[in-house]
């Protein structure tokens, strides 16, 4: 483990949860006292200051990334070179740049990657992407993922150096691939119109922004990203089809309500703000956020020599989809997103979705009516006109 942080305890807590039998051996961390303290916390075999050290230690199978945005590539360049399958926190870099260098570096020494990104393996995550594949929802038209909370924990985060940015960085890599899971990986990612400001805090960087992601098979992938939220993290996903909807609360509504004068004044859930009055824990929050099932994947394909749900290759799109909505934000334009190695479907013609009624019409409407008719509204193919008859 690199990293002895907050997400490095999330880890831990998930990988050594309940029965699970893959354990942590190792942890780096740049302070000595934090090292001890995440070794004894989780009665590891050793701990060390020195990165290198911990990577090539032969008792190391796996490194486990979770150290902050500007060292992700360090860590992944050191674990390529030592021939070690890693697994990376989300971002995977703070650009596309640095994402294509940790690619290619996995990718030209031979060793297994995998992309952390939790929020795609929630329970209710899964099952909604699988209903999407098997077609309930028909042609997906829109998605729109929402990550909102006020602000996160570290100081690191908030320095743009560090970071590569605020919350389109932090939070929108997690809804740009929630999008791009719904509408199909497949698809082309091409444009990006973005607004982002720093509206409360007094850095560099924004701390909300709202964008669209056109993909080539026409679909919108929305995300509405924002460090300003009050009341918790939110965490909602929606998805529209042709033939279906979700929507996905993922955080803040799980089915959970309580009510406290705060008497016992306990932790409650990631970023909630208040422990007292009504409240809206979450029962396993590990669970919850996805990761004993991101683990599962990566592991179960590090055995098996398949690659996970998601990959490293995942995380440099994310990157470059990020990078055309800063670019975006400023020129208040639509932006290409720059991939120089784009591995899926070549953007072609969507062609035509219409619905025939039949061979002179398509159908553009069918209602039933309060007095009981079923109306349709039709267009004749060749003339265009648009007219009305009761079924
Ligand atoms: N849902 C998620 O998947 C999720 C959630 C939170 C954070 N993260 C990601 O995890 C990574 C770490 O975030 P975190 O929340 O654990 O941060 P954190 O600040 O809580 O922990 C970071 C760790 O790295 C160490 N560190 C800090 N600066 C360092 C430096 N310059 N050199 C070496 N070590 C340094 C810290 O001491 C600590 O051990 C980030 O990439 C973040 O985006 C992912």
């Amino acid at each position: 483990m690199l990293g002895s942080g907050f997400i490095a305890r999330f880890y831990a807590d998930s990988l050594h949860a309940q029965r699970r039998v893959d354990r942590i051996h190792r942890v780096y961390s740049r302070t000595l006292a934090n090292a001890k303290r995440f070794c004894e916390d989780y009665q590891l075999d050793g701990y060390t200051d020195n990165m290198e050290e911990a990577i090539n230690h032969p008792d190391t199978d796996v490194v486990l990334i979770a150290l902050p945005n500007h060292q992700h590539l360090e860590a992944v360049l050191a674990s390529a070179k030592a021939g070690k399958p890693v697994l990376c926190t989300k971002p995977l870099g703070r650009n596309a740049e640095e994402a294509k260098a940790m690619l290619d570096a996995v990718e030209s020494a031979g060793v297994f990657a995998g992309y952390l990104e939790d929020l795609c393996y929630t329970p209710k995550f899964l099952k909604a992407v699988k209903s999407v594949e098997q077609g309930n929802l028909g042609r997906i038209l829109w998605t729109k993922s929402r990550e909102a909370h006020p602000g996160p924990h570290s100081d690191w985060f908030w320095n743009k150096e560090f970071s590569g940015g605020g919350a389109i960085i932090d939070l929108g890599c997690h809804c740009v691939e929630i999008s791009r899971n719904f509408i199909g990986k497949q698809h082309k990612p091409m444009e990006v119109m973005c607004w982002a400001d720093t509206q409360v805090h007094p850095i560099d960087a924004e701390d909300h922004a709202i964008g669209l992601v056109r993909f080539a098979n026409g679909a919108i992938g929305q995300f509405e990203v924002s460090w300003t939220f009050r009341g918790g993290m939110d965490l909602r996903d929606e998805v529209m089809g042709t033939e279906g909807t979700i929507w996905l609360n993922s955080f803040l509504r799980t089915g959970f309500e309580m009510f406290t004068t705060g008497l016992g004044a306990s932790y409650v859930a990631e970023k909630s703000e208040s422990n007292s009055g009504w409240l809206f824990p979450v029962g396993d929050e590990a669970h919850e956020l996805g990761y004993p099932h991101m683990f599962t994947d990566m592991f179960d394909a590090l055995e098996k020599g398949t690659e996970p749900r998601e990959t490293f290759y995942d995380g440099y799109v994310v990157n470059a989809i990020l990078d055309a909505a800063f670019l975006s934000a400023k020129s208040k334009q639509w932006e290409p997103v720059l991939l120089e190695d784009w591995r899926g479907e070549a953007p072609g013609n969507a062609g035509s979705h219409f619905r025939e009624h039949d061979a002179d019409h398509w159908l553009i409407k069918q209602e039933i009516l309060p007095n009981g008719d079923v109306k349709l509204i039709l267009k004749n193919k060749l003339t265009g006109a648009i007219t009305q008859q009761l079924q």
